[in-house]
């Protein structure tokens, strides 16, 4: 938290504020004070003071501030592909006020020097928060247990040998039964590691190109072994990037039995099958695959009947010359966090909106164990304000990240990111972006 909290004080006026954890959807001033929320204000705004600057938020929503708790930063090693600072001006821009950073930079971080040297540096470029995930295993090696215990002592806020399953079930359980006392939760990124490097799902278009596909067992079969772990340690447990049908029965299996398990989804699997694949199209390799189109509406359905609870981009950013041709050489993954709430609201707009923010806020914070997710007087003044009904075009030519491929080009969605503030200070804003670019203000339906 350190480091965040503006000494001045802000009211944010006029916005419809939604906070699913207060059963809150209406119109309020959120009074902040010394970076923490103070009240929130029913009624006409406050009269002016000197004291307290005033922000205009009419025709805002504003929210717990979101939490992206899957973010592949490039820094250390592939600065090519992303830095720090543009991964987290893309968080601020995408409407997060938080990210939890996956470990599979190079090196790995698998030691608590590597945690504290990257929460320090992140503290020090970005106006979001940045939260740190330490590998499970030495070099995401699969195989030797990392210092565990001493990454948590640094700041770990969970650990994952994410991009790959975590290869040894021995070495997964011993690392389990270590910190079997600690809340930090495993988080498994699911595939077979004897389909690792798979170029696409196992189906309809994979078997007429004649590529030997990925099948969902691949992931369905490691997510079942994690969390039969997570049963026998007792150790709570997050499935990354559900992807498969099978994979959210497993999960459901989990919970209907009592055991800590929780799971996330992109908004690339909630939107995008592998017909995007027809074509060969190089741009659109990611890890797991996009599947069919019945898993993309298995995911939708297990949103709505609650067995996932979190969003994730599982931002992966790329040069372009990665993503090119031949698709069997292009890097896996693309750019997710400046389209991932467009997509996820476009995808789930029969769903509740309160269901989605929840989603995207207080069960990341709960996941992860960090402050956050709620605009509950007292609570660190983190807010995401959003445009409802205020269609735009994806452009990746305007994304902060510096990778530009995303599955969502030339796609229009009709909610937005307004504003960004964290810990009280506005960290971005759509509309000074847009001034700034010299274009026509969100809403306009030009911009
Ligand atoms: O597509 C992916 N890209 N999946 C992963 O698990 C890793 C990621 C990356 O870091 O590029
Ligand atoms: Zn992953």
């Amino acid at each position: 938290m350190i480091g965040f909290e503006s000494a001045q004080n802000r009211d944010f006026v006029g916005a419809r504020v939604i906070d699913p954890t207060l059963d809150l959807d209406a119109i309020r001033t959120i009074a902040v004070r010394k970076g923490v929320v103070a009240a929130l204000l029913d009624g006409p705004p406050p009269a002016p003071d000197a004291h307290v600057e005033r922000i205009d938020c009419a025709g805002m929503v504003l929210c717990p501030g979101f939490i992206d708790p899957h973010v592949h930063l490039r820094e250390p090693g592939d600065t090519h592909k992303e830095t720090l600072r543009t991964a987290l001006a893309a968080a601020a821009a995408g409407g997060f006020t938080a990210i939890a950073a996956m470990p599979n930079t190079r090196p790995a971080l698998d030691d608590p020097g590597r945690i504290r040297q990257l929460t320090a540096d992140a503290a020090r470029r970005g106006s979001v928060r940045c939260y740190v995930i330490g590998a499970v295993t030495i070099g995401r090696n699969g195989a030797e247990i990392a210092p565990l215990r001493s990454m948590a002592a640094a700041g770990a806020v969970a650990f994952s040998d994410d991009g790959f399953a975590t290869a040894s079930l021995k070495a997964l359980y011993n690392a389990a039964r270590l910190i079997a006392d600690l809340p930090q939760p495993f988080l498994s990124h699911c595939e077979d590691p004897s389909f690792a490097g798979s170029l696409m799902n196992e189906g309809i278009v994979s078997g007429k190109l004649g590529v030997p596909g990925q099948p969902s067992i691949a992931e369905a079969s490691i997510a079942a072994r994690d969390l039969l772990v997570a049963q026998a340690t007792g150790k709570a447990w997050h499935l990354c990037h559900v992807s498969a049908a099978q994979t959210a029965d497993v999960l459901r299996w989990a919970r209907a039995s009592g055991i800590h398990a929780t799971g996330e989804v992109t908004p690339h699997h909630l939107q995008c099958s592998d017909e995007l694949l027809a074509a060969f199209d190089a741009r659109m390799r990611v890890n797991p695959p996009l599947r069919g189109a019945d898993d993309v509406a298995a995911m939708r359905r297990a949103v709505a009947d609650g067995t996932i609870t979190i969003f994730a981009s599982d931002h992966a950013p790329h040069a372009d010359v990665e993503k090119e041709p031949p698709f069997s050489h292009a890097c896996a993954g693309f750019s997710g966090m400046e389209t991932a709430v467009g997509a996820t609201f476009d995808a789930l707009a029969t769903l509740p909106c309160d269901r989605i923010i929840a989603n995207f806020s207080f069960n990341v914070a709960k996941l992860l164990g960090v402050a956050g997710g709620s605009l509950a007087p007292g609570m660190p003044a983190d807010i995401t304000g959003l445009y409802f009904n205020r269609p735009w075009v994806v452009d990746p030519k305007s994304f902060r990240s510096l990778g530009r491929v995303t599955p969502f080009e030339g796609r229009t969605f009709a909610v937005r990111p307004a504003m960004t503030v964290v810990g009280g200070a506005v960290a971005w804003k759509a509309d000074d972006a847009a001034r700034r670019l010299g274009i026509a203000a969100p809403g306009s339906r030009h911009s």
